[in-house]
Protein backbone atom coordinates (compact mmCIF):
# COMPACT_ATOMS: atom_id res chain seq x y z
CA UNK A 1 0.00 0.00 0.00
CA UNK A 2 1.77 3.41 -0.92
CA UNK A 3 1.93 5.81 1.86
CA UNK A 4 -0.76 8.04 0.52
CA UNK A 5 -3.32 5.45 1.32
CA UNK A 6 -2.11 4.88 4.73
CA UNK A 7 -2.74 8.16 5.90
CA UNK A 8 -5.91 9.52 6.78
CA UNK A 9 -7.73 12.19 4.83
CA UNK A 10 -7.22 14.76 7.62
CA UNK A 11 -3.43 14.26 7.01
CA UNK A 12 -3.97 14.43 3.27
CA UNK A 13 -5.94 17.39 3.26
CA UNK A 14 -3.17 19.24 5.63
CA UNK A 15 -0.78 18.34 3.40
CA UNK A 16 -2.37 19.00 -0.09
CA UNK A 17 -3.20 22.76 1.33
CA UNK A 18 0.35 23.09 2.49
CA UNK A 19 -1.53 24.97 5.83
CA UNK A 20 -1.83 24.08 9.23
CA UNK A 21 -5.31 24.26 9.16
CA UNK A 22 -7.65 21.29 7.49
CA UNK A 23 -10.06 22.24 4.54
CA UNK A 24 -13.38 22.10 6.91
CA UNK A 25 -15.65 22.01 4.69
CA UNK A 26 -14.61 19.11 2.47
CA UNK A 27 -14.05 16.82 4.93
CA UNK A 28 -17.51 17.33 6.12
CA UNK A 29 -18.64 16.69 2.45
CA UNK A 30 -16.29 13.60 1.93
CA UNK A 31 -18.28 12.11 5.28
CA UNK A 32 -17.44 11.83 9.07
CA UNK A 33 -14.44 13.98 10.02
CA UNK A 34 -11.97 12.55 12.35
CA UNK A 35 -12.92 14.36 14.75
CA UNK A 36 -16.26 13.62 14.56
CA UNK A 37 -17.71 12.37 18.24
CA UNK A 38 -20.78 9.67 18.25
CA UNK A 39 -22.26 12.59 20.58
CA UNK A 40 -21.56 15.15 23.25
CA UNK A 41 -18.23 15.11 25.07
CA UNK A 42 -18.05 12.82 27.84
CA UNK A 43 -15.93 15.78 29.65
CA UNK A 44 -18.28 18.41 28.87
CA UNK A 45 -20.25 16.31 30.95
CA UNK A 46 -18.76 15.61 33.94
CA UNK A 47 -17.69 19.69 33.77
CA UNK A 48 -21.98 20.18 33.87
CA UNK A 49 -22.55 17.33 36.33
CA UNK A 50 -19.87 18.63 38.65
CA UNK A 51 -21.71 21.64 38.31
CA UNK A 52 -18.59 23.73 37.37
CA UNK A 53 -20.71 25.77 34.94
CA UNK A 54 -24.35 27.28 35.58
CA UNK A 55 -25.98 28.40 32.63
CA UNK A 56 -25.32 31.28 31.22
CA UNK A 57 -25.12 33.15 27.62
CA UNK A 58 -22.51 30.41 26.19
CA UNK A 59 -20.64 30.92 22.79
CA UNK A 60 -19.38 28.04 21.11
CA UNK A 61 -16.55 28.49 18.70
CA UNK A 62 -17.04 25.91 15.65
CA UNK A 63 -19.34 23.95 16.88
CA UNK A 64 -19.21 21.36 14.16
CA UNK A 65 -22.63 18.96 13.73
CA UNK A 66 -23.92 20.71 17.01
CA UNK A 67 -23.53 17.62 19.60
CA UNK A 68 -22.28 19.34 22.02
CA UNK A 69 -24.17 22.52 21.55
CA UNK A 70 -27.28 20.44 21.59
CA UNK A 71 -26.33 19.61 25.25
CA UNK A 72 -25.61 22.63 26.23
CA UNK A 73 -28.77 24.15 25.35
CA UNK A 74 -30.44 20.87 27.03
CA UNK A 75 -28.59 22.21 30.26
CA UNK A 76 -30.80 25.60 30.00
CA UNK A 77 -27.45 27.82 28.53
CA UNK A 78 -28.17 30.11 25.96
CA UNK A 79 -26.44 28.82 23.41
CA UNK A 80 -24.60 31.03 20.15
CA UNK A 81 -23.50 28.41 18.01
CA UNK A 82 -20.92 29.45 15.10
CA UNK A 83 -19.60 27.59 12.52
CA UNK A 84 -17.96 27.99 9.19
CA UNK A 85 -18.75 25.07 7.70
CA UNK A 86 -22.33 25.41 5.55
CA UNK A 87 -22.55 21.41 5.59
CA UNK A 88 -21.78 21.11 9.46
CA UNK A 89 -24.36 24.01 10.35
CA UNK A 90 -27.23 22.28 8.10
CA UNK A 91 -26.24 18.90 10.65
CA UNK A 92 -25.60 20.75 13.64
CA UNK A 93 -29.51 22.65 12.77
CA UNK A 94 -30.88 18.91 12.01
CA UNK A 95 -29.80 17.94 15.75
CA UNK A 96 -31.53 20.88 17.19
CA UNK A 97 -34.84 20.06 14.98
CA UNK A 98 -35.27 16.42 16.37
CA UNK A 99 -33.91 17.08 19.62
CA UNK A 100 -36.34 19.66 20.68
CA UNK A 101 -32.97 22.46 21.36
CA UNK A 102 -33.21 26.15 20.62
CA UNK A 103 -29.98 27.23 19.68
CA UNK A 104 -28.76 30.49 17.77
CA UNK A 105 -26.79 28.83 15.13
CA UNK A 106 -24.13 31.23 13.21
CA UNK A 107 -22.94 30.39 9.72
CA UNK A 108 -19.49 32.47 9.59
CA UNK A 109 -16.19 33.28 10.23
CA UNK A 110 -15.59 32.89 13.81
CA UNK A 111 -13.24 36.37 13.38
CA UNK A 112 -15.54 38.18 11.81
CA UNK A 113 -18.40 37.09 14.07
CA UNK A 114 -16.02 38.37 17.35
CA UNK A 115 -15.66 42.13 16.16
CA UNK A 116 -19.58 42.56 16.75
CA UNK A 117 -21.13 40.43 19.19
CA UNK A 118 -20.54 39.43 22.41
CA UNK A 119 -19.13 39.73 25.27
CA UNK A 120 -20.38 36.12 26.66
CA UNK A 121 -20.19 34.46 29.84
CA UNK A 122 -18.60 31.48 28.61
CA UNK A 123 -16.52 30.92 25.79
CA UNK A 124 -16.38 26.87 25.02
CA UNK A 125 -14.65 25.32 22.01
CA UNK A 126 -13.96 21.52 21.76
CA UNK A 127 -10.97 20.88 19.27
CA UNK A 128 -10.87 24.74 17.89
CA UNK A 129 -7.74 26.10 20.00
CA UNK A 130 -5.57 23.66 19.46
CA UNK A 131 -5.60 23.79 15.87
CA UNK A 132 -6.00 28.05 16.34
CA UNK A 133 -3.04 28.54 17.86
CA UNK A 134 -0.61 26.29 15.22
CA UNK A 135 -2.49 28.95 12.40
CA UNK A 136 -2.37 32.45 14.44
CA UNK A 137 -1.99 32.58 18.54
CA UNK A 138 -2.48 36.39 18.83
CA UNK A 139 -5.32 36.47 16.26
CA UNK A 140 -7.07 33.66 18.19
CA UNK A 141 -6.34 35.45 21.78
CA UNK A 142 -7.50 38.41 20.33
CA UNK A 143 -10.85 36.77 19.32
CA UNK A 144 -11.21 35.60 22.86
CA UNK A 145 -10.11 39.04 24.52
CA UNK A 146 -13.38 40.31 22.38
CA UNK A 147 -15.85 37.89 22.97
CA UNK A 148 -15.32 37.78 26.93
CA UNK A 149 -15.26 40.32 30.01
CA UNK A 150 -13.72 40.10 33.07
CA UNK A 151 -14.99 37.39 35.00
CA UNK A 152 -16.31 35.62 31.74
CA UNK A 153 -15.28 31.44 31.64
CA UNK A 154 -13.52 30.14 28.63
CA UNK A 155 -13.37 26.22 28.55
CA UNK A 156 -11.45 24.21 25.64
CA UNK A 157 -11.17 20.77 24.74
CA UNK A 158 -7.64 20.18 23.48
CA UNK A 159 -5.21 17.55 22.22
CA UNK A 160 -2.83 16.03 24.60
CA UNK A 161 0.67 14.72 24.08
CA UNK A 162 1.30 11.48 23.06
CA UNK A 163 4.29 9.87 21.28
CA UNK A 164 2.66 6.96 20.59
CA UNK A 165 -0.20 8.72 18.44
CA UNK A 166 1.29 10.30 15.30
CA UNK A 167 -1.80 10.98 13.41
CA UNK A 168 -4.12 12.15 15.28
CA UNK A 169 -5.66 15.98 17.01
CA UNK A 170 -3.38 18.64 17.36
CA UNK A 171 -1.15 17.87 20.65
CA UNK A 172 -0.64 20.62 23.21
CA UNK A 173 1.33 19.95 26.30
CA UNK A 174 -0.01 21.77 29.80
CA UNK A 175 2.69 23.54 30.17
CA UNK A 176 2.20 25.13 26.79
CA UNK A 177 -1.32 25.79 27.62
CA UNK A 178 -0.65 27.43 30.73
CA UNK A 179 1.98 30.10 29.14
CA UNK A 180 -0.81 31.02 26.26
CA UNK A 181 -3.93 31.08 27.85
CA UNK A 182 -2.17 32.79 31.02
CA UNK A 183 -1.70 35.67 28.95
CA UNK A 184 -5.77 36.45 29.12
CA UNK A 185 -6.98 33.78 31.58
CA UNK A 186 -6.32 32.31 35.50
CA UNK A 187 -6.31 28.72 35.09
CA UNK A 188 -9.51 27.38 37.25
CA UNK A 189 -8.83 23.91 36.18
CA UNK A 190 -7.07 21.47 33.90
CA UNK A 191 -7.55 17.81 33.92
CA UNK A 192 -6.81 15.34 31.43
CA UNK A 193 -9.40 13.44 29.55
CA UNK A 194 -9.82 11.83 26.78
CA UNK A 195 -11.50 12.53 23.45
CA UNK A 196 -13.65 10.13 21.60
CA UNK A 197 -14.53 10.17 17.82
CA UNK A 198 -16.16 7.63 15.38
CA UNK A 199 -12.84 6.48 14.65
CA UNK A 200 -11.32 6.02 17.47
CA UNK A 201 -13.75 4.95 20.48
CA UNK A 202 -11.22 4.35 22.65
CA UNK A 203 -10.78 8.31 22.62
CA UNK A 204 -7.42 10.76 22.22
CA UNK A 205 -6.11 11.83 25.33
CA UNK A 206 -6.53 15.42 25.93
CA UNK A 207 -7.23 18.32 28.23
CA UNK A 208 -10.22 20.22 29.50
CA UNK A 209 -8.77 23.52 30.47
CA UNK A 210 -11.50 25.81 32.38
CA UNK A 211 -10.24 29.65 32.63
CA UNK A 212 -11.28 32.19 33.43
CA UNK A 213 -10.52 36.01 32.96
CA UNK A 214 -9.86 38.12 36.37
CA UNK A 215 -12.61 40.05 38.02
CA UNK A 216 -11.48 43.60 37.83
CA UNK A 217 -10.76 44.72 41.57
CA UNK A 218 -12.83 47.53 42.62
C1 LIG B 1 -11.81 20.19 14.96
S1 LIG B 1 -13.37 20.67 14.39
C2 LIG B 1 -14.37 20.49 15.86
C3 LIG B 1 -15.83 20.52 15.58
C4 LIG B 1 -16.72 20.28 16.79
N1 LIG B 1 -16.43 21.18 17.86
C5 LIG B 1 -16.60 18.84 17.23
O1 LIG B 1 -16.12 18.61 18.36
O2 LIG B 1 -16.97 17.96 16.46
C6 LIG B 1 -13.21 22.45 14.27
C7 LIG B 1 -14.48 23.12 13.76
O3 LIG B 1 -14.28 24.52 13.64
C8 LIG B 1 -14.83 24.98 12.42
N2 LIG B 1 -14.06 26.18 12.03
C9 LIG B 1 -12.80 26.22 11.58
N3 LIG B 1 -12.41 27.49 11.37
C10 LIG B 1 -13.47 28.26 11.68
C11 LIG B 1 -13.69 29.68 11.69
N4 LIG B 1 -12.72 30.52 11.32
N5 LIG B 1 -14.89 30.14 12.09
C12 LIG B 1 -15.87 29.27 12.48
N6 LIG B 1 -15.72 27.93 12.51
C13 LIG B 1 -14.54 27.44 12.12
C14 LIG B 1 -14.64 23.81 11.46
O4 LIG B 1 -15.50 23.86 10.35
C15 LIG B 1 -14.91 22.63 12.38
O5 LIG B 1 -16.28 22.30 12.42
Amino acid sequence: MSPAFSESPLRRTIRSRKSVLPDWDTMYRMGTPPWEAPGPAKELVRILDEGLLKPCRVLEIGCGTGADAVLLAKRGFEVTAVESSPIALERARHRAQRTGALIRFVLDDIYSFGRHCGPFELVYDNGFYHYARLADLDKFLDLLWRVTEPGSYYLTLAGAPDPSIQDGLPQVSEQTIRLELGRLFQCVQIRPCRLQTFHRPEGYPAWACLMQRPKIQP
